[in-house]
């Protein structure tokens, strides 16, 4: 008998396409003008709140021409002879990985450190080794000080890969994502109704703060004592001002759903939060995006989570496996925001 191991593999499915890059088309790529943009060349992108719209609108943009063009290698020019340290308090899948092929893509290059900041030497002088060595410093942390410090004394742009208080990479690809499956043309999102339920983190801070900068309306459900950020609701509300965005806070779920085209969630336990798991899968009981609850959205709304889920506490497999869901399409397009974040500020 064949060992399990040395299993045939299945066939290789009809209709793969190679991913292989096509020859450099000098001076003609649509990708060139991305060399010479140099607005943001430098700085650190370390939450949403620190950009404004139209800023926030040329990463989407240049995130969406690098997806349409990913085969054309006038992108290996992007981040050539550059390396980029992945720095890691917390595990990751989608940010390490799509942080490291983006750089192999844009011609760079990373290195992985898996350590807790500060402990076997100070974070101002972790940053002003880095600074010597590399160009750019995307780092994981547990607390946003931690980014704030690398940023204060590095001269090389920080990235945050998803601090306690926000996850901005995470919403760039999500907003590229409501985009592309709601056809939204020119970045505006006016009148799309963006809900999420659950707890009021990292997440839902960033993606409160891009609604409001863009102009699309956003509500969110939580536990009262589980809210977004106080400081950066009310920051998305004076951008709200400006761009017309309702944002609406409840305790229900089914009011916060009511007419979403979108309907987002995300763990009830963010990492870091494991001693406190049972209270809260107790508390965010009646916060499950389920089949119930979606039947309150628009019947064309499109189901979102950031990944990795916690299936059967704030999805359920049928929501999360069913027709709605563009999970994983959130999570292909954080390849591509990368990729813009680092050909833009790198
Ligand atoms: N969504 C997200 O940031 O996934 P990882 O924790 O796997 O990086
Ligand atoms: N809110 C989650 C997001 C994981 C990508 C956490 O911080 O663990």
């Amino acid at each position: 008998m064949v060992s399990t191991m040395y299993k045939k593999p299945p066939a290789t499915p009809q209709g793969f396409k190679s991913q292989r890059m096509s020859p450099p088309q000098q001076g003609r790529s649509p990708l060139a003008k991305i060399l010479v943009e140099d607005t943001l060349r430098g700085k650190d992108f370390l939450g949403i709140g620190y950009f404004n719209c139209g800023e926030l609108k040329l990463i989407l943009e240049v995130a969406a021409l690098l997806k349409a063009n990913k085969f054309d290698d006038t992108q290996t020019l992007f981040a050539k002879g550059q390396t980029l340290a992945l720095c890691f308090e917390k595990p990751s899948l989608r940010t390490k990985v799509t942080f490291e092929a983006g750089m192999i893509q844009l011609g760079g290059s990373s290195i992985f450190l898996e350590d807790k900041l500060g402990v076997r030497e100070s974070v101002p002088d972790i940053a002003r080794n880095l600074d010597r060595w590399l160009d750019g410093i995307m780092a994981r942390v547990f607390e946003h000080n931690t980014l704030i410090l690398l940023a204060d004394y590095a001269q090389v742009p920080v990235i945050n890969g998803l601090s306690d208080l926000e996850h901005p990479c995470q919403a760039l690809a999500d907003f590229l994502t409501i985009k592309e499956q709601k056809d939204i043309k020119d970045w505006n999102f006016k009148g799309i109704n963006l809900a999420y339920v659950g707890d009021g983190n990292n997440v839902a801070n960033s993606l409160m703060l891009l609604a409001a900068k863009l102009g699309c309306n956003f509500s969110i459900a939580c536990p009262s004592g589980y809210k977004p950020d106080a400081t950066l609701w009310e920051m998305a509300l004076e951008e709200a001002k400006h761009t017309g965005a309702k944002l609406t806070i409840t305790e229900s779920p089914t009011q916060a759903v009511a007419g979403a085209d979108a309907v987002y969630t995300d763990t009830w336990v963010s990492m870091g939060q494991e001693d406190e798991m049972a209270e809260r899968i107790k508390i965010f009981g009646s916060f499950q995006v389920n089949d119930a609850l979606l039947k309150f959205a628009k019947p064309d709304a499109i189901v979102m989570h950031c990944l990795p889920a916690h299936r059967g506490q704030e999805i359920t497999d049928a929501v999360m496996d069913g027709p709605q869901s563009v999970v994983f399409e959130q999570a292909e397009n954080r390849l591509h925001v990368q990729k813009a974040v680092i050909s833009l500020i790198m």
